[in-house]
């Protein structure tokens, strides 16, 4: 099997695509073997490594610190590695299966998101996130782009410091009064699945361009609060806030449903619904008995 390169390895999606992709052949990297905007550094590696795909899961994500004072790590990260990246991984032959997001998108009616819909973002991050998928789209028409949305898993996000799953019991454990946006409506995704649909895609080989793959459904934060609430029954309720009221530095798009069609079309099978994957990660994290 082919060597494939794994970017930002100890992340929420990096571990679980380390379970999910055949060991023999994946070479994972963290920040601190590779930090992607070093890029004599991303040379070497792949001059050493000659990988058949990179996969790059590594971004800078924390919204609002973006939106209020780090645009320019932002942008480092998030367009100009990934761009130098993708153009190094098509000198040397390489396919770059990048990872981007669903806050790509902004405004509209709201209506799931086909993979060949206009992005128009509303936040600095998002923004930052498009212009590396440009750079990677200009680099090779054979690379990809899967975008996912409210990613959550069991490693959590150290830049984040865990995901929302966590926040939320943690918050519950401490009863505190606890307000969840209940304008904003996506699919939380689940990142084990996530890893598994990637791994899947990979196997057929698929053609360049973006791929959305999410779970199955939709909720507001709101409904995904009060899911959690209720199956590891602790007992409080969340309360309904609007993101008007919450007043986060950055805006997020009210409805950022994606359309996963490319790689359902290529038999790669859907992901399962996202009530189904919450209750799967809180028994794998042991907040439920098996
Ligand atoms: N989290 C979400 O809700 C969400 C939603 C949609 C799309 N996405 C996208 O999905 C991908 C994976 O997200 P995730 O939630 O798994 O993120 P994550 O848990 O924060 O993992 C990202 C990894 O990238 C590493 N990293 C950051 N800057 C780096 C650099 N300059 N060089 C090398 N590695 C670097 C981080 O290392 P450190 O921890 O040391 O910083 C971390 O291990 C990202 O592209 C993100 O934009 C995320």
């Amino acid at each position: 099997m082919e060597p494939i390169l794994l970017l930002g390895a100890s992340g929420q999606l990096g571990t679980d695509l380390r379970r999910a992709l055949p060991t023999g052949a994946l070479i994972p990297l963290t920040r601190a073997d590779l930090d992607i905007t070093d890029r004599d550094a991303v040379e070497r590696v792949l001059a050493e490594r000659a990988p058949a795909w990179v996969i790059n899961t590594a971004a800078y994500h924390r919204v609002d610190d973006i939106e209020t004072r780090d645009a320019r790590v932002a942008f480092a990260v998030n367009e100009v590695a990934v761009g130098h990246l993708a153009r190094a991984c098509a000198r040397r032959g390489a396919r770059l299966l990048h990872l981007s997001t669903d806050y790509v998108f902004g405004g509209g009616p709201p209506e799931p998101h086909a993979e060949t819909a206009p992005p128009a973002p509303l936040n600095v991050y998002g923004r930052s996130k498009l212009a590396g998928e440009h750079l990677v789209r200009e680099a090779s028409p054979d690379h990809v782009i899967v975008r996912s949305s409210g990613l959550y898993g069991i490693a959590g996000s150290a830049g984040k410091g865990g995901n929302f799953v966590e926040t939320m019991l943690r918050l519950a454990r401490e009863g505190k009064d606890i307000r969840v946006v209940d304008d904003q409506v996506l699919t939380p995704t689940y990142t084990a699945d996530l890893a598994e649909a990637i791994a899947r895609l990979l196997a057929v080989t698929p053609p360049g361009g973006i791929y959305h793959l999410t779970n199955a459904g939709k909720c507001s934060w709101f409904e995904f609060a009060e899911r959690i609430f209720d199956l590891c029954d602790v007992g409080l309720k969340p309360k309904r806030t609007t993101s008007a009221e919450f007043g986060a530095p950055a805006r997020r798009p009210p409805y950022s449903v994606l359309v996963n069609a490319r790689a359902a079309a290529l038999g790669v099978p859907p992901l399962r619904a996202w009530p189904e994957a919450l209750d799967a990660y809180l028994r794998a994290k042991g907040h439920l008995a098996n």
